[in-house]
């Protein structure tokens, strides 16, 4: 069976039209989980997060949306939304580590509590139509918790589980825990996602030796510092000038964040939370970032990635430190 790579949500970047054009630059990608769209202020959905989850949207790359909510009633009303639109699952985010977020126990702050993950498993699996997977961490604040989470999400008939093994105090620090997620193969009985550090091919195939029981992997920060990462790993053809489709990428992207945020200001936000992750992949990339990231206007913003993409040295990590 060969393997389903999985596009991570990334919000404030990975949002549909991000998707849409990376996808046509960028292949080797199955499919995606949106950026999460709360409930946190009622049932509703923002209009401009409905939008982003409208099929039209989301033609060229299969999407799961995905929800952040403590509040059981509020994911229903949103789920019975979302099948409204034709979705056939949804996915529950545990895993956003922000103490904003986690504080109030939503997110990475529900996993300390397996009784309420599961009396919201329970009335969320009667009363909405849709399948759910749910993006774990392996706890808020020690590994050991997921071992009381693994036997509520065994319960319940749920498509897929991902785990990013970390706790959500480590947020995006320090190592993947390998050895905790070994355990959680074991005792997992849904299809299992890895998600964490897959930075390059060399540590995507040190993964799949070790867990060959896996079989679908999420990649997110290292598809934007290398979005040549999931063709590689698809022994899929690479382009022979891979900067001449980065330029071209870059240029449709920042085209349409143009015509779809107003003034420079957001879309150069857009731009940079990109470049802090593809600066990695050039020669002098901290110094690239630096520059970008202290721009404000959109002219010089252009001149400089034209020279980048023009003359600059494209080196993707090709062993990926950890796992
Ligand atoms: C900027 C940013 C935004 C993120 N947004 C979300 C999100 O909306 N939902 C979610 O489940 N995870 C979110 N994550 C976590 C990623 O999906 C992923 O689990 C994490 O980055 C580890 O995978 P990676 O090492 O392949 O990036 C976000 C991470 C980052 C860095």
């Amino acid at each position: 069976m060969t393997s389903t790579l999985i596009l991570a949500p990334l919000r404030g970047i990975t949002e549909a039209s991000f998707r849409d054009i990376f996808v046509r630059f960028f292949p080797g990608f199955d499919r995606a989980v949106a950026p999460f769209i709360s409930t946190f202020q009622g049932s509703r959905i923002k209009p401009a997060k409905f939008k982003e989850l409208l099929p039209e949207n989301n033609r060229r790359l299969p999407v799961v949306p995905q929800i952040l909510s403590k509040n059981a009633d509020h994911f229903i009303a949103t789920a019975r939304m979302l099948a409204e639109l034709g979705y056939t699952e949804v996915n529950w985010n545990l895993g956003c580590p922000y103490p904003m977020v986690a504080n109030k126990m939503r997110g990475s702050g529900l996993l300390p509590f397996p009784d309420k993950i599961e009396a919201f498993l329970d009335k969320v699996h009667q009363e909405q139509p849709l399948a759910i997977s749910v993006k774990t961490r392996l706890g808020r604040r020690d590994a050991e918790e997921i071992f009381a989470l693994l036997p509520v999400f065994n319960r319940f008939p749920l498509s897929e589980v991902i785990i990013h093994p970390r706790t959500g105090i480590q947020m995006y620090e320090g190592t993947v825990d390998l050895d905790t997620f070994a355990r959680c193969v074991e005792l997992c009985r849904h299809p299992l996602v890895y998600n964490g550090d897959i930075t390059s091919y060399a540590a995507y195939q040190r993964l799949t030796e070790r867990f060959p029981l896996v079989k679908n992997w999420m990649i997110g920060r290292g598809a934007l510092a290398d979005p040549f990462l999931a063709a590689r790993i698809k022994h899929m053809a690479l382009p022979a000038e891979p900067l001449q489709t980065l330029a071209a990428f870059h240029g449709e992207l920042l085209a349409c964040y143009q015509k779809m945020l107003s003034g420079p200001s957001p879309v150069l936000g857009r731009m940079k939370g990109l470049w802090f992750y593809l600066a990695a992949s050039f020669a002098d990339g901290s110094k690239i970032l630096k520059k970008i990231q202290k721009m404000k206007k959109l002219e010089p913003y252009q001149e400089f990635t034209g020279e980048i993409f023009a003359h600059g040295t494209w080196q993707p990590d090709q062993q990926g430190e950890t796992p």
